[in-house]
């Protein structure tokens, strides 16, 4: 039986952290028997914020290494950069004609980003930003997405475009239908109603050390209202659901309901299992690193075999809608 298709990406920012992998990379790795399985990098997607073309160019390498090193397979799927596939934005132009602006300005994360940026600087990126997405699902026909919970709403946004499309020009598309996790959401550890993020030392990075893990742990906040119930501490439990034993998981739970626990002993625990988690990956994300000439070679063979299938696309759309 044929595969069904799977298309996700990352963004091309700073490291990703523990509910990066958790929400979305972890799925990935998951799926890459039982799906044909196209992975990028979504560079293109980072320039809707500010950035430095330095930094870019350095962190669309990590995340690749990145990656690999946690188990992607660039003999299993095709791995690739963007913006090394034109198509993208080639599809996206002719998206962004059958798009209504209203429904990219009601996108929630266009409208959190865009108050936090004064009203003249809003680039028209970020406001295309779920068209070029639609572009890099439908490339491929991508039928599922794994993505976290906060990209259900741009996905939306995918099928109704490709029901546009259909509609008017006759089919092509598919429907692409996201693939959530269970995992619950992961918050940050100093503030714990917020979900995890890169910066200002709240969020776990996979790359952390035993010591930096620790040290950010012992950070996290455990009560923050007096009922008992708290934010910070259900993150912690969460975490070691994940990470830790069962056996583990179980003694702190009964702990935590005779109420004799120690959250020292309860992040000193937490601390361990991620940092051993991720032992092997350290070693090899540095070793890829330091191999710059093997990783250009897993990004030109993954454009070409993307390219391949882009092209299809791309001449059954211009056929379909009259571009000679
Ligand atoms: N917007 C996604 C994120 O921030 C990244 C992304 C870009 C993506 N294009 C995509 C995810 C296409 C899934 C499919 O996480």
């Amino acid at each position: 039986m044929k595969k069904q298709i799977l298309v996700s990406g990352l963004r091309a920012t700073s490291e990703p952290h523990i509910g990066n992998y958790l929400g979305a990379i972890r799925q990935f790795i998951e799926k890459q028997d039982d799906y044909d399985c196209y992975f990028f990098i979504a560079d293109l997607h980072t320039m809707t914020t500010p950035f430095e073309p330095k930094e870019l160019r350095k962190s669309s390498l990590a995340v690749l290494a990145d990656y690999i090193a946690l188990g992607l397979d660039p003999k299993k799927s095709t791995i690739f950069l963007q913006s090394q596939v034109p198509q993208h934005t080639e599809l996206a132009w002719i998206f962004n004609c059958i798009t209504p602006v209203s429904e990219l300005q009601r996108m929630t994360q266009f409208k959190d980003k865009a108050s936090e940026t004064n009203a003249k600087s809003i680039n028209a990126g970020l406001l295309n930003y779920p068209v070029l997405m639609a572009a890099d699902v439908l490339l491929y026909k991508g039928e599922v997405v794994p993505v976290g919970d906060d990209q259900v709403q741009h996905l939306e946004l995918s099928r109704i475009i490709s029901r546009k499309f259909n509609n008017a020009f006759g089919k092509v598309f598919p429907e692409p239908k996201p693939l959530l996790n269970k995992t619950a959401r992961v918050m940050s550890l100093t503030e714990p109603t917020k979900k995890m993020s890169k910066t200002g030392g709240a969020g776990i990075l996979l790359n952390d050390s035993p010591e930096e893990i620790k040290k950010k742990l012992r950070k996290a906040v455990t009560a923050t209202d007096a009922k008992g119930k708290s934010a910070g501490v259900d993150n912690l439990m969460g975490l070691l659901k994940e990470f830790g034993t069962e056996g583990q998981y179980e003694f702190f739970q009964s702990q935590l309901k005779d109420n004799t626990i120690q959250f020292s002993h309860l992040k000193d625990a937490l601390a361990e299992v991620i940092a051993n988690h991720f032992a092997k990956f350290r070693e090899k994300r540095a070793k890829l690193l330091a191999d710059p000439e093997y990783l250009a070679e897993v990004l030109a063979d993954g454009a070409r075999k993307a390219q391949s299938i882009a092209n299809k696309t791309i001449s059954e759309v211009k056929e379909k809608v009259g571009l000679l």
